[in-house]
């Protein structure tokens, strides 16, 4: 067993044989599928858009199990990194969907609009990281794997041909939600001396280049890919002790600056290498870079007093944050007094969270940039899309 993947495959096994047999036992299962005649929303990630999957794969491990994650919205901890909603849920509250349920979500679950397959501590490339600390649990390809199996349930479902047809059509009228890749860098860049940017980055995005692929592959034409956010200027990243000589000066680190431009440069280059393959397919980025580092360096726009503070962290000053004090953590001993993270007054005068993760207010900006498509290189109009099919498909019933 020391393939970590076999072992995961084996865990995650285990949870859908639980569940498909609590299915089978409960005669009025809370569980919703999709009908062919709507599209669905799929979303694949880490932290930032999870919405409960590492809290449902592995309950209280992680620093968004505790208080006071969750606080101004459920009033209590989902698993989501945030104070309230992550963008996502304004997303699919936009567009009238309401919020996904987590993928491994076994009861209560609504799958109608759409599965939420992210996993916190996620990579891109084929990492998953195992152990007692550690929180990454599905990566992209695994995820996708994930994803092929819940296709697979559904085609067995329908009866006919035509069901089966119009479940296909489902599947490509669907739109597939990607963010990825941040744990990649913040895990892996410059930890060594060593440390090779464009052979790494290369990485990185072949492992992405193969995730786009299996979902075409699997019926997807509709794309919306994440480009990574300004690493260097948020709490954790501008505080660690890699490389800190070279900032901006809005005090954010050049190296990991220029690391992102260039993965987002090369994100952009692979999205156009698909649709010149692939014309008929929609490859979409959403720039969530930009709406960032817009509001660090103009936060009054945004509401914002303190744009490079944790709202909920430890240590003051400029950032807030210290590695060993995390929101949510359990707390250090430290100069004889026991430390805590504690929450901010007014979590909507900041942008970030904790570490990296937007706070509740800030995420409803991320979700504009989609909803509204000013963020969306090349534009669609995705409430019109989930409309349009709608009427579509309740005309051709
Ligand atoms: C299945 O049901 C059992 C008993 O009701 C419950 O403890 C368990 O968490 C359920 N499993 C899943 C995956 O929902
Ligand atoms: C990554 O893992 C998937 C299985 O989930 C496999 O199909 C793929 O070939 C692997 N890619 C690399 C580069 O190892
Ligand atoms: C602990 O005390 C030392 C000495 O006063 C000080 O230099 C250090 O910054 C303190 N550590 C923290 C985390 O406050
Ligand atoms: C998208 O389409 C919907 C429905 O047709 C419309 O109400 C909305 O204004 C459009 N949104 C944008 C940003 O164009």
């Amino acid at each position: 067993m020391s393939n970590p993947f076999i072992v995961l495959q084996l865990l995650l096994w285990l949870i859908i044989v639980q569940a498909i047999s609590n299915l089978t036992s409960a005669s009025s299962a809370s569980f919703s599928l999709p009908s062919s005649a709507s599209p669905s929303l799929y979303v694949f990630g880490a932290s930032m858009v999870d919405n409960g999957e590492n809290s449902l794969a592995m309950p209280f491990r992680q620093d968004a199990d505790f208080e006071p994650f969750g606080s101004d919205y459920f009033g209590k901890p989902t698993g989501r990194w945030s104070n309230g909603r992550n963008f996502m849920d304004f997303i699919t509250q936009g567009l009238g969907i309401g919020l996904l349920s987590p993928y491994l979500q076994a009861f209560d679950s609504d799958f109608t609009y759409g599965v939420n397959f992210a996993s916190t501590g996620s990579t891109a490339r084929n990492t998953t990281a195992i152990g007692d600390t550690s929180v990454g649990l599905f990566c992209l390809l695994i995820q996708i794997d994930q994803f092929r199996k819940y296709q697979g349930l559904l085609f067995s479902q329908q009866k006919s041909v035509l069901e089966h047809q119009r479940m296909r059509q489902h599947f490509s009228n669907s739109i597939y939600f990607i963010e990825t890749a941040h744990n990649d860098y913040l895990t892996g860049a410059f930890t060594s001396e060593d440390f090779d940017a464009a052979s790494f980055i290369e990485e990185v995005i072949s492992a992405i280049r193969d995730a786009l692929q299996a979902l075409y592959d699997s019926g997807a034409r509709t794309f919306l890919v994440m480009n990574l956010t300004p690493l260097g200027c948020n709490p954790s990243t501008a505080t660690n002790q890699y490389r800190n000589e070279n900032r901006d000066k809005y005090g954010c680190k050049l190296d990991y600056l220029e690391l992102v431009n260039r993965h987002n440069e090369l994100l952009v280059e692979l999205l156009n290498e698909f649709s010149a393959k692939f014309p008929a397919a929609e490859w979409i980025i959403f720039d969530a870079y930009s709406i960032m580092l817009d509001a660090y360096h103009n936060p009054l726009n945004y509401g914002v007093k303190y744009p490079f503070s944790a709202c909920c962290g430890y240590g003051g000053g400029k950032y807030n944050y210290n590695s060993d004090v995390t929101c949510g953590g359990p707390g250090k001993l430290i100069n004889g007094t026991y430390a805590v993270a504690e929450k901010c007054m007014d979590p909507s005068l900041h942008i970030i969270w904790d570490s990296l993760h937007p706070v509740e207010s800030f995420c409803r900006y991320l979700a504009q940039g989609v909803l509204e498509g000013t963020h969306l290189n090349p534009v669609i109009n995705i409430t019109e899309r989930f409309n349009y099919i709608s009427l579509a498909g309740a005309m051709a019933e």
